[in-house]
């Protein structure tokens, strides 16, 4: 029996996520805390949480779970679970352990689709250099995968999403554009290509991406998600309390990704997301509509978007691309603080 996993889920990946507003409306029910060693908290939104141990030493803890993006389970097994480590390589951290979150349709797939994702998140957790050591399934009724993972990082040297500093470059490593692609595979009109060439980066660890922010000492960064590129360029602006300016020409895109765009072929989920930055966004009144609702679209397993002193923004832009991340482009700046937190115009 050959398993399509795309029949059992309506919006796959983080396009599955709940909207950026009504996440902010439910989180805050949550009351605050006030742990001294908690040096990451729930306030900025930031990828995720850190605990200080010592002064040598901080957990970095993370979840992310979703439904099928691809058809194979393996593969779908490989992306979920490089999109859950990626939060952890987002704040600059090694990850060292996860556990395995399964939801599974027992009565509907058979038994090798579960143990093939199993497989297909053992080998990526393999290939990050981290071990899984546990796990939890649930009977229901669409498949969701993916992991909860412990990264190590020196308290020193957190990459958060609020350091950004007016002055800084913008620098995204991955293409734009897998809601899209991903919707016209479900509508049959996206082509082969671009179908694979979407589920190659979306499979691609954001490990070598964490090493050069190291390397050059990068202090501000996040992981483009479920929000879109717009949506957690604004959660970083808001969170450093600063104005981000991206300039949408400037986009490297995945094959095929504007021709689906212009077709009218835009998810749901760019809508939110739309919707979510609204109101705190200046857009150019001759905004290329295509390219904006690209910036909005819902990426899974998606670039890391880092701020970068200009003088050396560049040089690590050609380390970047000698890591194998060709598409790393510079795409916008960080300026003081404007009338609205994010702005989005043509040409930087
Ligand atoms: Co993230
Ligand atoms: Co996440
Ligand atoms: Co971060």
């Amino acid at each position: 029996m050959t398993v399509d996993l795309l029949d059992f889920a309506e919006s796959g990946g983080c396009s599955a996520k709940i909207s950026p507003k009504q996440l902010e409306e439910f989180l805050k029910y949550l009351p605050v805390v006030s742990d001294p060693n908690i040096l990451v908290g729930i306030d900025t939104h930031d990828d995720a949480g850190v605990y200080r141990v010592n002064d040598d030493l901080a957990l970095v803890f993370t979840t992310d779970f979703f439904p099928p993006v691809c058809s194979d389970p393996y593969e779908f097994g490989q992306i979920a679970a490089a999109n859950s480590i990626s939060d952890v390589y987002a704040m600059g951290a090694t990850p060292v352990m996860a556990l395995n979150l399964m939801m599974f349709p027992s009565a509907r797939l058979p038994l090798e689709a579960y143990a093939s994702i199993l497989r297909g998140g053992a080998d990526k957790a393999a290939e990050a250099g981290l071990s899984i050591i546990g796990g939890h399934t649930i009977d229901d009724n669409i498949p969701k995968y993916g992991l909860a993972v412990i990264g190590y990082v020196h308290p020193d040297k957190i990459i958060t999403n609020s350091a950004a500093v007016p002055g800084d470059l913008l620098i995204l490593t991955k293409p734009i554009g897998t809601g899209v692609i991903l919707a016209g595979q479900k509508l049959k009109m996206a082509k082969d290509e671009n179908i694979r060439e979407v589920k190659t980066l979306m499979k691609s660890l954001n490990s070598s991406a964490a090493a050069v922010m190291r390397r050059f000492g990068v202090k501000a960064a996040t992981d483009i998600t479920g929000f879109g590129l717009a949506g957690h360029a604004l959660k970083m602006a808001r969170a450093g309390n600063v104005t981000i300016e991206i300039g949408l020409e400037a986009l490297p895109l995945i094959g095929g990704a504007y021709r689906l765009a212009d077709d009218g072929c835009i998810p749901g989920a760019a809508f939110r997301n739309l919707d979510f930055v609204e109101d705190d966004t200046f857009f150019a009144e001759d905004l290329n509509y295509n390219l904006k609702m690209l910036s909005m679209d819902a990426q899974t397993s998606g670039g890391i978007l880092m701020c970068v002193r200009e003088d050396i923004s560049d040089e690590v832009v050609s380390a970047l691309r000698e890591e194998g991340m060709s598409a790393s482009a510079i795409i916008g700046k960080v300026t003081e603080k404007g009338e609205r937190h994010l702005r989005l115009i043509n040409n930087a």
